[in-house]
């Protein structure tokens, strides 16, 4: 049972994932973004699920072949069933039902939310913690941070979820997303604000910290958004020591919420340990403040690993193999649904 192999799918926005997973060895993880929606500052549905139906077949068999697995060897196939955008998610979930029905083995249906939840759990070079074979983990209080979803959650244990609070309007990777836009930057704009903010003053301009002091766990961050474009009627944006200023400025502000929240409300669980993913857990400005937050009062701390932040395979594998081991199976009825929460 240990050895169990999965071969998951992951298409849910813009990047198409498979990886395979045996035991707690990750075998393949083939990624291919998409930088079509580079020219919209935005991902474009229709592009990328088009996108999907091009690059998945190849990436399966590339996937077969890094791993030295053949799909007969496959235990069960798992596709991300939602959150996300619904023409892309019926292609990675078309597909593995349909591998699954091939190979007379079972589907699992996994939450694109708990993939990122469990990732800093996931066993991987220079991770701190091991991927458990028991299905147990260790409780946490868990910020997940991506381009659609902010998300406050007490893990109790793997399934056993309480979502604390989350975004009232725009996920924080969205906010990224938008200032790098507004001040001219590629797409996706987290790197792209990270590496100017590096050069740049983040005391320069005072921009708000919505919420922090909201009395729930709740986030907001379309406020930060607008004060940026506001600010940029009286600012030089052809100067770049300016753009670095703003980007610093920006980032400090979004940092400081979700670092301040966050540590809030593991005090009010009583977590010892905070864990942190999705794809703005990349960034090291917030890397950094987090750890030092938790280091003052005694918290532990622990990242996905890098390579799991932004959207990846991997991560589904990993939440499907707990589901697999705990003797769960999906229908292959099971309809993708764009706005699957998470409890
Ligand atoms: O988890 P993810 O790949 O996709 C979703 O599930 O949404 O997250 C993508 C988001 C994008 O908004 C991107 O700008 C942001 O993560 N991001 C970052 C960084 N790297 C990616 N945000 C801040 N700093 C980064 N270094
Ligand atoms: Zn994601």
């Amino acid at each position: 049972m240990v050895n169990v192999t999965i071969l998951a799918i992951e298409t849910s926005c813009d990047e198409t994932a498979i990886a395979i997973l045996r035991g707690s060895e990750l075998m393949a993880s083939e990624v291919a973004s998409q930088s079509e929606h580079e020219a919209y500052g935005g991902v474009v549905p229709e592009v990328a699920s088009r996108n999907h139906l091009v690059h998945a077949p190849r990436l399966l068999e590339q996937a077969l072949q890094n791993a030295g697995v053949m799909l007969a060897d496959v235990d069960a196939f798992a596709a991300t069933s939602g959150p996300g955008l619904a023409s892309s998610l019926m292609i990675g979930a078309s597909m593995a039902k349909g591998l699954a029905l091939g190979s007379a083995k079972p589907y699992l249906a996994i939450n694109h939310l708990e993939g990122h939840l469990l990732s800093p759990f996931f066993l991987w070079p220079g991770s701190a913690i091991p991927a458990t074979t028991h299905g147990e983990i260790e409780p946490n209080v868990s910020l997940i941070v991506s381009g659609g979803h902010t998300l406050l959650v007490e893990v109790r244990d793997v399934h056993d979820y309480r979502v604390l609070g989350r975004t009232v309007d725009d996920a924080a990777g969205e906010a990224f997303d938008k200032v790098a836009k507004l001040l001219g930057l590629g797409y996706p704009g987290g790197p792209e604000i990270e590496n100017r903010a590096a050069e740049g003053n983040p005391a320069r301009f005072d921009f708000p910290r919505s919420m922090l002091d909201s009395g729930d766990h709740n986030f907001s961050f379309s406020g930060l958004k607008t004060a940026v474009r506001y600010r940029l009627a009286n600012v030089e944006l052809a100067n770049a020591k300016v753009v670095d200023d703003l980007c610093a400025s920006f980032q400090a502000a979004v940092v400081e919420v979700l670092v301040t929240k966050t540590v809030r409300a593991a005090k009010e669980c009583d977590a010892r340990l905070v864990t942190l993913s999705g794809g703005v857990s990349c960034n090291q400005a917030l890397r950094s403040e987090m750890t030092e937050r938790c280091r003052e009062i005694g918290l532990r701390l622990v990242f996905a690993p890098v390579k799991l932040c932004t959207d990846n395979a991997a991560m589904i594998a990993f939440a499907a193999s707990l589901r697999f081991r705990a003797g769960q199976r999906s229908e292959l009825s099971e309809e993708i649904d764009p706005n699957l929460a998470l409890v």
